[in-house]
């Protein structure tokens, strides 16, 4: 009887916990043997070797194999978009500016819509230079500010009773409010704009129909991912700001973490408008060399998340060496413009070895523009932020947002918008 359970026991269960465990690598020496796609090599094998031949011949084509094979095509500004600024008032003691507009993408307070939370340094004279973010939780969790509109749409809720049925409550207000440093960021001259991804279209597999989808006809395997459509909804986000004369549109860094800092990346390489992009450990789809293989692969994150990247990404389950493309070319992507890699020591699943990698293999072409881009030619030492025009931290503890990342994001923005060293 015993040995007939422990049989059936190891035929049935062990080759399962055996394959779960092999499924992902944390060890170095295991990495597979890659060999990345050139940035610097056009389509049909002549090389690059100016600025000017990236920007006209290269960087559309790499642009169009992200879209085509990856993230997906998305539509334009929509011809009906309207901004409503429904609350603008001085807030913190008078320190900052605080406004709520709502982002209407067809022109209906009843269709699909966006809000945005913004907070201005009262202090600074002319328009600000913002970091613009999505945020996971609702515009009401970044601060305990009960002013802060509730979001209208499906919320998942993770403390108890955050969300009810899907809605938003006011038990998230703040909770979230450790990943945000609202008043460092006023106090050193910025301005935070959020808006919760959400609104733009809800995390879930729901065959296209809920946020801004309702709009658009069923994305085809070259079309838009949620990721892609989280993008789309920030460059909505910059539509205002262009009309916003208290906002400095031209210094707008697009900031996200995780699966929000994959979004930042590819707002930033889909949208130029964006003049800096900071991933804050955004890991496997965002920063992380597909190739690696370490930690998350890219199989599994289409098979958990089959909503994130468009249909075509799946014929890389397994074989990311087909990929024409890596991720050091979408850090690439973003160039000449300053990008910022941020990783956690503690977030292994996440490839800290290969998020400091892919923007170390961007350099090539930050060096056609004369630029040094990444100044490492070996990870830092935790806590050791290093920062050329592609600046890199590895910081120690977990899979998060902290003060320390926030820090370092101010430095480097002081560097590249306000010219200090
Ligand atoms: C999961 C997922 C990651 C993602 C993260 C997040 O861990 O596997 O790819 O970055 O969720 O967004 O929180």
């Amino acid at each position: 009887m015993r040995l007939s359970f422990w049989l059936f026991f190891g035929v049935i269960f062990v080759p399962f916990l055996f394959a779960q465990s092999t499924g992902f690598n944390y060890d170095e020496a295991k990495v597979p043997e890659y060999t990345l796609p050139d940035p610097l090599v056009l389509a049909d094998g002549a090389l690059v070797k100016t600025a000017k031949v990236w920007e006209t011949k290269r960087r559309p084509e790499v642009l169009e194999l992200f879209k085509r094979e990856m993230y997906g095509r998305a539509p334009g500004k929509p011809a009906n978009l309207k901004f409503l600024v429904f609350d603008e008032n001085k807030v913190l003691k008078a320190k900052a500016v605080r406004k709520q507009v709502e982002v209407q993408f067809a022109g209906k307070a009843d269709g699909p819509r966006m809000t945005l939370l913004i907070y201005l340094p009262a202090q600074v004279k002319g328009p600000v230079p913002t970091f613009l973010t999505l945020n996971f939780r609702g515009n009401h969790t970044v601060t305990d500010d009960p002013a802060i509109r509730l979001p209208h749409s499906w919320v998942r809720g993770r403390a108890k009773g955050e969300a009810v049925n899907n809605r938003a409550t006011e038990k998230g207000r703040g909770v979230a409010k450790s990943r945000w440093n609202v008043t460092n960021i006023l106090k050193r001259g910025y301005g935070l704009a959020t808006i919760y991804y959400g609104d733009i279209d809800p995390d879930f597999d729901d065959d296209w129909k809920n946020g801004v989808h309702a709009l658009y006809p069923k994305p085809k395997a070259d079309e838009w991912g949620s990721i892609a459509t989280w993008a789309w909804g920030l460059s909505r986000a910059l539509d205002y700001f262009e009309i916003d004369k208290d906002i400095d549109h031209k210094r707008i860094a697009v900031m996200g973490h995780s699966r929000l800092g994959k979004t930042s990346l590819w707002a930033g390489a889909a949208d130029q408008r964006f003049a800096m992009v900071i991933s804050n450990n955004s890991g496997c789809g965002g920063a992380a060399l597909s190739r690696r293989a370490f930690g998350e692969t890219v199989k599994r994150i289409n098979t958990s998340f089959p909503h994130w990247f468009n249909d075509n990404f799946l014929k890389y389950n397994d074989n990311e060496k087909a990929c024409p493309v890596d991720q050091h070319m979408l850090v690439a992507l973003v160039a000449p413009r300053p990008v910022y890699i941020a990783s956690a020591l503690g977030d292994q699943w996440a490839d800290p070895m290969g998020e400091f990698l892919s923007g170390m293999h961007a350099n090539p072409v930050y060096q056609l523009y004369g630029l040094k881009g990444l100044p490492a030619s070996k990870q830092p030492a935790v806590d050791n932020p290093v920062m050329g025009t592609i600046g890199y931290h590895v910081r120690s503890g977990k899979h998060d947002v902290t003060d320390y990342d926030w820090e370092q994001y101010l430095n480097f923005a002081d560097i590249h918008f306000k010219g200090k060293r």
